[in-house]
């Protein structure tokens, strides 16, 4: 099924993203196309139906506005343009209102879109393109347990079965019960196959000692490509790789006019002289879109809806030099932290919150003696873009409840501190 779809093209503006979104909740699918895309590459695009000229505060490249090629306006499709100040189109010359969903609306008519934009469709069309893109090959796939990569393998598990592998490498830095659930949701029910590889000595036996923040990321980083490298040679004839690369990832590595914000990884950064062919069936969602493709795919609530977590997992939560039983005390009170979040209806409302360990002990009491132990520091923001981010303001009894559960289930803490500071001048994480 070929469906009907809404071209944007960037002409710099800041907010494509957001008509992309916006089109798509009413039902229409849309992408963003570089300004000088060729019309007639533009009018082979499957299902096109209507253009965007969407212009904006980056529309100056290098000194001079860029613009499209006139002939777009040739091509029979209705064109909307905004923002769009090209002398050559004064006419055409509009803002976006208040209310651009009005505006959006009446152009999806316009154009004789199909409202058949939604996840059903979505997934039976990726399967059916998976399965031409796979044929008879076999698929390899990095499963950390995070949301995308976790929604690529249910798809993947669904379009290829048993010709995917995944291989979840756990590092020792997950939060609890984090590997258990992978392998509980999709060796166990889901049925894939599942390589699950216990490298926990490895690592940390190699931060052992390691102090400095950056360091440790790299030899995380590092340790996880070799690692992965060992089990992907260990398999004969595989040939791609599946990749939880999202839209936003694609857009931020830049466009021809928007600022790079920053350069995009995929997933592990994986070397290029692995030599795969790569499999992206959600390169082109938006988060919220994947959470709802992993819903329609059966996936847990709380694999689906989680928050996000920082590769280096909870080594940048223990910090300086990590240790065994620090590491032990941070995965404990990070668990005690998620329920008690869950119980008082915070989960899913607050966007990221965990605890973190200093390095440093001060003095305490305990059963009438003097107990030296680590403080265990609670943060819980909100953010939209992690840019910023503001101090979710807990509950006192809410905090009173995690003391007394944190100091008395968590051995080695003997105090609980609350970070009560916004980003900027703290980074969401403390390393
Ligand atoms: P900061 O600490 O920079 O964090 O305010 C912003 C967001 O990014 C996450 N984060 C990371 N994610 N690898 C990741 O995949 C990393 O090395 C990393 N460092 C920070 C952090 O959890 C927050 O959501």
């Amino acid at each position: 099924m070929i469906q009907s779809m809404i071209a944007i093209l960037d002409l710099g503006s800041t907010e494509n993203a957001r008509i992309a979104r916006e089109i798509r909740a009413l039902g229409v699918y849309s992408e963003i196309f570089a300004h000088d895309i060729a019309p007639e590459a533009l009018k082979a695009v499957p299902g096109v139906c209507g253009v965007i000229l969407n212009g904006g505060e980056n529309r100056i490249v290098n000194g001079a506005a860029i613009d499209v090629d006139p002939a777009i306006f040739e091509l029979g499709l209705p064109v909307l343009a905004v923002d769009h100040n090209s002398p050559a189109h004064a006419a055409d010359l509009e803002k976006w209102p208040e209310d651009s969903k009005t505006v959006l609306d009446a152009f999806i008519v316009r154009c004789g879109a199909e409202r058949n934009w939604n996840m059903e469709n979505f997934i039976a069309d990726q399967v059916e393109l998976l399965r031409k893109q796979i044929g008879n090959r076999k698929v390899l796939l990095a499963l950390s347990g995070g949301v995308d990569s976790s929604v690529v393998a249910a798809l993947l598990i669904k379009a290829v079965g048993d010709r995917l592998t995944c291989v979840h490498v756990n590092h020792g830095l997950l939060r609890k019960g984090e590997p258990e659930q992978v392998v509980r949701v999709f060796k166990d029910e889901m049925g894939a196959n599942l390589i699950y590889v216990d490298a926990v000595d490895r690592f940390l036996d190699k931060l052992a000692g390691v102090s400095d923040p950056e360091k440790k990321r790299k030899i995380i980083g590092a340790e996880f490509i070799r690692v992965f490298e060992e089990e992907a040679r260990k398999l004969d004839g595989i040939e791609l790789l599946g990749q939880g690369t999202i839209y936003p990832d694609i857009i931020e590595s830049g466009t021809k006019t928007a600022k790079m914000v920053k350069s995009h990884h995929n997933v592990g950064g994986l070397p290029e002289d692995l030599q795969f062919e790569l499999v992206e069936p959600l390169k082109m969602l938006f988060k919220d879109e994947v959470r709802a493709c992993g819903k329609a795919l059966g996936l847990p609530d709380d694999m689906v809806y989680r928050q996000p977590f920082p590769g280096p997992g909870l080594g940048v939560r223990c910090l300086g030099a990590i240790t065994r039983d620090r590491l032990e005390a941070v995965r404990e009170s990070d668990a005690i932290l998620r329920e008690e979040f869950a119980r008082n209806g915070l989960q899913g409302k607050v966007w990221q919150y965990f605890t973190v360990i200093p390095d440093l002990k001060s003095v305490g009491v305990r059963n009438h003696e003097r107990y030296e132990g680590w403080p265990v520091i609670l943060r819980a923001v909100n953010t939209v873009d992690a840019m910023t981010a503001t101090v979710e303001e807990l509950d006192w009894k809410l905090i009173h409840t995690l003391t007394e559960r944190i100091t008395h289930e968590v051995s080695g803490v003997n105090r609980v501190l609350v970070d009560v500071t916004p980003k900027p001048t703290g980074t969401i994480e403390w390393e």
